[in-house]
């Protein structure tokens, strides 16, 4: 089933010159990008975005992290597009997630971890509404 699901490509991939890699591996597994944004965000979207973890010890460092430069906002569409590219992503901490994955072969950290995903069709349309519109 066709589905679109978020993707933001965080500050740490953006400043590791990263971008390009990491959009072509999605790409060339033959997901497509609808709309694509470079921005930096606010606290605000950020506490929508993460909103089940807003309450969590590790969320004001992510939260200050993820507005440590720009960030690539993303809606990727294809064929299982939700659970495809969190496959691609790897696991959540870098140092866990198997080679071949995003996070398995550029990360060693769990907070800068270079991608973010949506895990479910819900999350995936409440997340494109956070960062389109
Ligand atoms: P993401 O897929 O964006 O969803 C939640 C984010 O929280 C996750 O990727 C990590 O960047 C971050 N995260 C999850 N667990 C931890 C943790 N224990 N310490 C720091 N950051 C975390």
């Amino acid at each position: 089933m066709t589905e679109r699901t978020l993707v933001l490509i965080k500050p740490d991939a953006v400043r590791r010159g990263l971008i390009g890699e990491i959009l072509s591996r999605y790409e060339r597994k033959g997901l497509t990008a609808v709309s694509a944004e470079l921005r930096t965000a606010t606290a605000e979207v950020l506490d929508q975005h993460y909103a089940e973890h807003v309450e969590k010890g590790f969320y004001p460092e992510l939260r200050e992290f993820m507005m440590t430069g720009p960030l690539l906002a993303l809606v990727l569409e294809g064929d299982s597009a939700i659970p495809v590219v969190r496959a691609l992503n790897g696991a959540t901490d870098g140092r866990k997630a198997e080679p071949g994955t995003i996070r398995g072969d550029w990360s060693l950290s769990n907070q800068a971890n270079l991608v973010h995903g949506s895990d479910s069709a819900e999350s995936a349309v409440r997340e494109i509404a956070i960062w389109f519109g």
